[in-house]
């Protein structure tokens, strides 16, 4: 039988654990998932570097024997050719992700008719979950320790303290 490889392309910052359910989910049915990052998206400067998202990703995809994490730029459709990708997974949280969810589905298949986007669902404690919405919370010191990958968690600690220290006018690991 035809080995079916697919790209779960996303910005991730940064990785929740919704993202990670559907990693999971993607890994059962696919027999290759390479987890891409945007390298330049147009939703404005990230929180964390691309170098940093990909660490996190492959540290919480690592259980998997079947998952990669990349990075790419450009037409996703051109990254999927290179991957020899049959097949594109998104994750559907709830009726306001269809549109554009179906929107980015059908300019894919424009591009490229042979190139089939696979809609997951996540499990029902994550479908609240986006990171905007982790990145706000955690700005506001709340507690998002059960919805973020244990590294997430240490590296958002890092960056507010780092946050905290230039506010003060410190410069980290000055004395
Ligand atoms: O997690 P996100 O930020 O919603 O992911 C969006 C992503 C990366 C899947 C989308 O922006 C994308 O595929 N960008 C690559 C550019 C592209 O191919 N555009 C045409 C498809 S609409």
């Amino acid at each position: 039988m035809q080995s079916v490889r697919a790209i779960y392309p996303g910005t991730f910052d940064p990785p929740t654990n919704g993202h990670l359910d559907l990693v999971s989910r993607g890994a059962k049915i696919f027999d290759h998932l390479v987890v891409a990052v945007l390298r330049n998206s147009s939703k404005g400067a990230p929180l964390f570097t691309t170098g940093e998202r990909v660490e996190m990703l492959a540290e919480a995809t690592r259980p998997f024997g079947n998952v990669s994490v990349k990075t790419f730029d450009g037409l996703l459709v051109d990254f999927a050719r290179t991957e020899g990708a049959s097949a594109v997974l998104r994750g559907i949280r709830a009726i306001s992700d269809y549109e554009y969810e179906f929107q980015m589905a059908m300019m894919n298949r424009k591009l490229d008719s042979a190139l089939e986007t696979v809609f997951m669902m996540p499990a029902e404690k994550y479908t609240y979950v986006s990171s905007r919405l982790i990145k706000g919370v955690y700005q506001l010191n709340g507690d998002i320790s059960e919805l973020v990958p244990p590294l997430v968690l240490e590296r958002l600690q890092h960056k507010r303290a780092a946050q905290a220290a230039t506010v003060a006018g410190q410069v980290p690991g000055d004395v």
